[in-house]
């Protein structure tokens, strides 16, 4: 058995405390669905990220987001790139099961912004993301956590 205390106080810490390190990156990537993702950003857009995340807690009251289950909201895994309307066994209004469109960025952006002057009549009872910075912060959770396997 090596004595590292022998190497000095630093090298001591450093050999032990690496493979930790290692293990809790690893458990927190297995627990959090947007590890993949969120480790692809820079530190400014891991601010935007977590300022999203506290926007989005409101969604999740209706929405379910990394999985596919409705609630009083369709689920929203898989919704960049989807046509509006089409989640799997959810009953949509009309306006929102006629309208024409897949959803993107700008869709969503204009969506959220203002839900009913969107598509009026729809029943998503919210009103919306005025403040462009929270706007742009919740799309990027949004694009992390419902793009998540
Ligand atoms: C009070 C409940 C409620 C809240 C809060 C809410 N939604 Fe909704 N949302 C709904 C309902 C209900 C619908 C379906 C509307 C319809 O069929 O007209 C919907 C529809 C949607 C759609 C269209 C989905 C599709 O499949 O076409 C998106 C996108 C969406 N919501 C995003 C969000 C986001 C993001 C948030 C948080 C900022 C949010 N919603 C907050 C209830 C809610």
């Amino acid at each position: 058995m090596v004595d590292f205390r022998r190497f000095g106080g630093i090298l001591g810490r450093r050999a032990f405390s690496g493979p930790w390190i290692a293990v809790c990156l690893l458990l927190s990537a297995c627990s959090d669905p947007a590890a993949s993702f969120k480790a692809g950003l820079t530190p400014a857009e891991l601010a935007r990220f977590q300022r999203g995340e506290q926007v989005a807690h409101i969604c999740w009251t209706c929405h379910n987001l990394t999985g596919d289950s409705n609630s009083i909201g369709p689920y929203l895994k898989g919704v960049f790139g989807r046509p509006a309307g089409t989640a799997q066994g959810y009953t949509y209004s009309d306006v929102l099961r006629n309208a024409d469109y897949t959803w993107d960025r700008e869709r969503l952006r204009r969506f959220l912004r203002a839900p009913n002057q969107v598509l009026p009549g729809n029943r998503m009872v919210w009103p919306g993301v005025t403040n462009e910075q929270d706007l742009n912060a919740l799309l990027l959770y949004l694009e992390g956590m419902t793009g998540a396997e």
